[in-house]
């Protein structure tokens, strides 16, 4: 059973989230877990301009992903950044290049979820994730969340991301705040529950 991870990331958030998920995928027997990125539609010069030249040169390990790589993929966790409530542009290009794979139904039936991050709090998380979802179902996808099982999400001691919709992680205005233990938690009960929900799907 294969699982991809595909982000997009330009300070590293989704990043260690999306590492995050790849780990609990892992802990699903059978699962071959796969972390891609989408391709950046950024100049260096913006990148740069932007301060993300040192994260963008620390994530450049990662393969970049090819829109074949989904339909070869038994599930799929996508990862973004908020965009003005919305998932970024990068995921919207590589999305948006997947018309091939949509008349062929080549994804119907694919266990699917979402997971974002946001400067601030109420920035948009929810509804990246569920606007990004609207994807998900035009492919046919089976739409996967984050289970109240999850209780991390209840809580209210601290400050976190976290929704029946996906993990999420709050960056801060200047992108100072990287993911918490309990946001990573989060992500990494997404990723074995999707990973889960892979399995029976696929159990014949
Ligand atoms: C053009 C643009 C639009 C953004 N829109 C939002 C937004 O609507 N709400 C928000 O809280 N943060 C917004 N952000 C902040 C990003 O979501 C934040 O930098 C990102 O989640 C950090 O994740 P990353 O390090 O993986 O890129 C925006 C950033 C950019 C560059």
């Amino acid at each position: 059973m294969k699982v991809l991870v595909v982000y997009y990331s330009l300070y590293g958030h989704i990043h260690r989230m999306a590492e995050a998920v790849a780990e609990g995928a892992r802990e699903v027997e059978g699962a071959e877990v796969a972390i891609r990125r989408v391709p950046e539609t950024l100049s260096s010069d913006v990148i740069a301009a932007m301060g993300a030249a040192d994260a963008q040169k620390a994530m450049a390990h990662v393969p970049v992903c090819e829109v074949d790589d989904l339909a070869a993929a038994d599930a799929i966790a996508f990862g973004t950044p908020t965009r003005f409530g919305n998932m970024c542009g990068q995921m919207r290009q590589f999305l948006d290049a997947t018309g091939q794979l949509w008349s062929k139904g080549a994804l119907v039936g694919k266990a699917g979820t979402v997971f974002a991050s946001s400067a601030t709090q109420h920035g948009g998380q929810e509804s990246t994730i569920l606007s990004f979802h609207t994807t998900l179902l035009h492919h046919g996808m089976v739409v996967t969340g984050l289970p109240y099982t999850f209780q991390g999400q209840t809580r209210i001691d601290e400050l976190s991301g976290g929704s029946p919709y996906g993990a999420s992680t709050i960056a801060g205005g200047k992108g100072e705040r990287m993911p918490s233990e309990n946001e990573l938690a989060a992500a990494r009960f997404q990723g074995r529950h999707l990973a889960s929900i892979a399995a029976k799907l696929s159990r014949k």
